[in-house]
């Protein structure tokens, strides 16, 4: 019943031009043959196919289709500023150094104030304690810390010069990174705490933490390559 009325409403527009649709009839640009096909169940028009892949028309696209006028290509200087990934075996480091009593007074000035003087964090203000904890791991109160937790020294690196201090990230030099990792390192134990302790890109890639055997790979076959 329901199909048999929709037939006749498709009828009676197509044979007459006014009532099958004033808009079309005006605009002398818009063929019926622009359009897309017709839906033969329904008699309505189908949108334009969607490609099943990007990939497919992709490579059809020249760049110079694309400029809109926008943007620049990076520089080289721009690229190297964002370019400060450390691997865990230590690719990546950059060159300098810096003392565990460079650090020290680095820290006070820096980072105390977060983290505390002690380094057992500031919970008020969700700044984590940063040394201790060793062996809680597999107990009922894990104490989660760089010290007994983080695998390797070089990401104590990295993410204090990518992501500390929590207000100015990235406002620390290589030699500062390299300082406050010598006396945050030496305060957890892991690292000497000579005031002349110090640590570059060879002797920090040797530093070996605590928890480094305590991951397991990851089983799942998509993963862990
Ligand atoms: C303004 C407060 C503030 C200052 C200053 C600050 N931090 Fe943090 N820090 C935080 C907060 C908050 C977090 C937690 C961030 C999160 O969980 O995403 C954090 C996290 C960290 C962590 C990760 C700890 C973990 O176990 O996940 C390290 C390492 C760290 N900070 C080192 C430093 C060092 C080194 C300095 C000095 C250069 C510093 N922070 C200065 C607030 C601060």
């Amino acid at each position: 019943m329901f199909t048999r009325n929709l037939t006749i409403i498709c009828a009676m527009g197509a044979l007459s031009g006014a009532l099958a649709g004033p808009a079309l009839a005006q605009d002398d640009a818009r063929t019926a043959a622009a359009l897309p096909e017709t839906l033969e169940e329904t008699g309505e028009r189908a949108p334009a196919k969607v490609p099943e892949s990007s990939s497919e028309t992709v490579g059809d696209i020249a760049p110079a289709d694309n400029d809109y006028g926008i943007g620049q290509p990076a520089t080289e200087d721009e690229i190297a500023a964002i370019d400060i990934d450390v691997m865990p075996d230590g690719r990546g480091l950059p060159e300098g150094s810096g003392t565990y009593a460079e650090g020290e007074e680095l820290y006070e000035t820096i980072c105390a104030a977060c983290h505390g003087s002690d380094m057992m964090g500031i919970s008020e203000l969700g700044a984590p304690q940063l040394i201790g904890g060793r062996g809680t791991l597999a107990s009922d109160k894990p104490v989660k810390t760089v010290e007994s937790y983080w695998p390797y020294a070089s990401t104590f690196f990295d993410y204090t010069h990518r992501a500390m201090p929590m207000t100015t990230p990235g406002s620390l030099t290589t030699d500062e990174v390299y300082a406050i990792s010598a006396y945050v390192l030496g305060k957890a134990g892991i690292t000497g705490t000579e005031p002349d302790a110090m640590l570059d890109a060879a002797s920090m890639a040797t530093v070996e933490m605590p928890n480094a055997d305590g991951f397991v790979e990851d089983p799942r076959p998509d993963v862990g390559e």
